[in-house]
């Protein structure tokens, strides 16, 4: 791959877009080299996924504005629905994501970062939907993860004056969940993707997919939803050793590593 860096670390990797000459727009071949690094994580091993930036400018800064520019009105629709899938695989990937936001997250990178679970970001950051100054709408779906994340009022707010937001001023508004100096931003993540992957993988993937599923369908669904998957975490020897360990009263006993099963 050209423009994807893809590191293991134990149980954890590490998903960098390496296009720092363009602070790592999103052209075609980037999106579809997203795509193949998805397919390459190895799930028996990998609990955790952290996304970010090469560089210490950008995490991504948009979608590739010269790859648009010639665009017809069909070839936009597809390229629209080429971010979209690869970002809605991120988003349905079964283990967390976390995007450790290194720099400027414009139009595509904005929308990368919210396909994300969680969104770290370092004191530089700087994010914005500033498509509608480009003569489009945001289009890796930025309009609805926007208003899902900060609310359909904040999002209208910044998709239509285009306005471009600090680090301090995500965290206000419930875009990011932390915001770090720029050397401690990848330590962060790194340290956070640690603690999950030390809990029951199963279970933060039920997790994952409870809150994800239950978020599009009504309360009465949602709930089911948790309790299948909730269920689900009964037939795991995982919850039998982790229940089995806290009822244990000798207090000498060490935790050993969750089994994935
Ligand atoms: N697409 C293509 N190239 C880009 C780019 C993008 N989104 N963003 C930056 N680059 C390129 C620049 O063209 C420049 O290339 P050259 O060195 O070959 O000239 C290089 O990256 C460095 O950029 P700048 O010289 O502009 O750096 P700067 O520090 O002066 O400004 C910036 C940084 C404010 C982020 C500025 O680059 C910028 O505004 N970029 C565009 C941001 C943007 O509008 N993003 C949204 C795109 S639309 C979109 O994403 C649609 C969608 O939803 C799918």
């Amino acid at each position: 791959m050209e423009y994807i860096l893809y590191e293991q670390k134990g149980e954890y990797a590490i998903l960098t877009i390496n296009r720092e000459k363009a602070l790592n727009a999103l052209n075609s071949q980037v999106l579809e080299e997203i795509s193949t690094a998805l397919d390459e994580i190895n799930s028996d091993e990998v609990r955790v996924l952290i996304v970010t930036g090469a560089g210490a400018k950008a995490f991504v800064a948009g979608a590739d504005i010269g790859e648009m520019s010639t665009l017809t009105k069909a070839e936009g629709e597809a390229f629209g629905k080429k971010g979209n899938d690869v970002f809605r695989r991120l988003e349905t990937l079964p283990i967390p994501v976390i995007a450790a936001v290194n720099g400027f997250a414009l139009g595509g990178g904005c929308e990368l970062a919210m396909s994300c679970d969680i969104r770290l970001c370092s004191d530089n950051a700087v994010f914005g939907q500033p498509e509608a100054g480009l003569g489009i709408t945001p289009g890796f779906g930025g309009t609805q993860r926007l208003a899902r994340l900060v609310g359909a009022g904040m999002a209208k707010q910044l998709i239509y004056t285009a306005r471009n937001i600090k680090a301090e001023e995500a965290l206000r508004i419930g875009l990011v969940n932390a915001v770090y100096a720029q050397e401690e931003l990848l330590p962060a993540a790194e340290k956070m993707a640690s603690v999950i992957a030390k809990n029951a993988p199963i279970a933060v993937r039920n997790c994952k997919k409870a809150i994800n599923d239950g978020l599009e369908a009504s309360m009465d669904e949602a709930i089911v939803i948790e309790e299948k998957l909730f269920g689900d975490c009964f037939e795991t020897e995982d919850q039998k050793y982790g229940m089995a360990f806290f009822l244990d009263k000798n207090k000498e006993k060490v935790k050993e590593p969750f089994k994935n099963c």
